[in-house]
């Protein structure tokens, strides 16, 4: 493992959600780091304020890797619809409102995503390292489908009730983790970072 990008053989996981840390660190953990959160720091999560899945996880890990001196991975993701001009996109969280409600953000695309309108969609994770000899690197996954009202399915999360990966027929509310990880952006991202990892 290069030791510039590690020196102290620690990542630090940009993110407060509990969820996300888990799976973030179960990836990592057969490389042999050692892993922490930025709550683990009392690092303050920064506002997210680029315009791009990949600029807002840059912002994330850089402002964890700066606080805590150490490698930092962060992660946004997002639902894009070409139709809605990309919206949701990188405010997908923010469709759902202060209390985060995603029958809200889901009816709120289908109030815009009129029956003329194209219903194809896909799935965006950004993944960023940086690291504290200036290295910035990003790993980009997607899942490509179409949307499908009403929503079905309470597996999942966000809009997975409302999203039909291509060559499915379920959405992904519909199929249990361990099915959706099969094919999600989520993965794609971390094997693109796994096969970083491996080539270190
Ligand atoms: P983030 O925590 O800033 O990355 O916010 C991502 C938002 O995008 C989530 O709150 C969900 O609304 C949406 N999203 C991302 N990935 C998925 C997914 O796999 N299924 C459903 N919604 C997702």
């Amino acid at each position: 493992m290069k030791k510039s990008f590690f020196p102290n053989n620690k990542i630090v996981i940009a993110s407060h959600n509990a969820g996300k840390v888990r799976e973030i660190r179960d990836l990592i953990i057969p490389f042999g780091f050692e892993i922490a959160s930025a709550a683990d720091y009392g690092c303050e999560e920064p506002d997210e304020t680029e315009t791009t899945f990949e600029g807002n996880a840059l912002l994330k890990a850089r402002f964890v890797a700066e606080h805590c001196q150490c490698a930092a991975l962060a992660d946004d993701s997002g639902l894009v619809v070409p139709a809605l001009g990309g919206e949701p996109g990188v405010y997908s969280a923010r469709w759902a409102g202060e209390n985060r409600d995603f029958n809200v953000a889901m009816a709120k695309v289908s109030e815009r995503l009129t029956p003329d309108m194209d219903t194809r969609a896909y799935f965006v994770c950004a993944l960023a390292l940086v690291c504290p000899d200036g290295t910035e690197l990003t790993f980009t996954g997607m899942c490509h489908g179409r949307l499908q009202f009403p929503p079905k399915g309470t597996f999942g999360f966000g809009y997975d009730p409302i999203f039909v990966m291509d060559g499915q027929m379920r959405t992904f509310g519909e199929m249990p983790y361990e099915e959706k990880k099969l094919y999600s952006h989520r993965t794609e991202a971390f094997k693109k970072f796994k096969t970083f990892l491996e080539s270190c």
